[in-house]
């Protein structure tokens, strides 16, 4: 695991583009794994920026993410295809047929997950990207989560819910289960690339780089993946 600790967010989020990026320009018919949340925004400006100034294409690339909420449709502006939608995918020329989520409003859940996990099979990560819950979720795999789970219903945890309500009007608003992706197939990605920024994670990058590799972590299962890195801020790795 490589651990490279930037001055703040916005330098973390130039050196995560830059990764990404180049995965792209080597093979412009990558497979990118995405993720939401607060984390990664910097990272997708840093890309449109990019394709903006350089142009580099995203024409034949296409992408999976990691988890949606479940019950919010795809136009719900806190689901995370909306999510994705606004702050990278309508600012690059990504095929959007080719943009791929869970979701969270299918009437058959289960059948859902059964249908992202075959797709998941055709489409190995060449790049992931995670961010990482306070409690060391990566997706929405909370912690004591089997290693080997595939996509799969997920029940919020009062933490997370906690720390997602921040987007919503009030806490009852936030939904209290999720469809992501599993351990199995984060971990089937050919490269990782986690960024962390904020203090209230800093207990998590200690665990996750340092700690014994446990699902009470699942974050730690990443010592175990031959190609991961992690770029975190001062105050992530306050604790290192
Ligand atoms: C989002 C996801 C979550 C977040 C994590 C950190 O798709 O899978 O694991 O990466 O909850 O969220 P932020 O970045 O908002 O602190």
């Amino acid at each position: 695991m490589k651990v490279i600790i930037t001055e703040n967010y916005d330098e973390m989020s130039k050196k995560a583009a830059e990764i990404l990026i180049d995965v792209v320009k080597k093979n412009p018919n990558a497979v990118l794994g995405l993720a939401t949340g607060s984390s990664p925004i910097g990272t997708y400006q840093n890309m449109i920026k990019d394709h903006e100034e350089n142009g580099t294409s995203y024409k034949n690339v296409s992408s999976v993410n990691l988890d949606e909420y479940v019950g919010l449709t795809a136009d719900h502006d806190q689901s995370y295809a909306y999510f994705m939608r606004t702050n990278l995918f309508d600012s690059i020329d990504i095929d959007q047929a080719n943009t791929n989520l869970p979701c969270g409003a299918a009437a058959d859940l289960q059948k859902e997950c059964d249908r992202y996990n075959a797709l998941l099979e055709t489409k190995q990560q060449d790049v992931q990207v995670l961010g990482l819950g306070s409690n060391g979720h990566i997706g929405f795999n909370e912690p004591n989560t089997p290693f080997d789970s595939v996509t799969h219903i997920v029940d919020l945890t009062e933490n997370t819910i906690k720390d997602n309500s921040r987007l919503f009007a009030s806490i009852d608003e936030v939904p209290r289960q999720a469809l992501s992706m599993g351990i199995k197939n984060i971990m089937q990605a050919k490269s990782i690339v986690m960024v962390v920024s904020g203090k209230n994670k800093a207990a998590a990058v200690k665990g996750m780089v340092k700690g014994e590799i446990t699902p009470a972590l699942p974050a730690s299962v990443l010592q175990l993946h031959p190609c991961v890195t992690v770029i975190c801020d001062k105050d992530a790795a306050s604790l290192l």
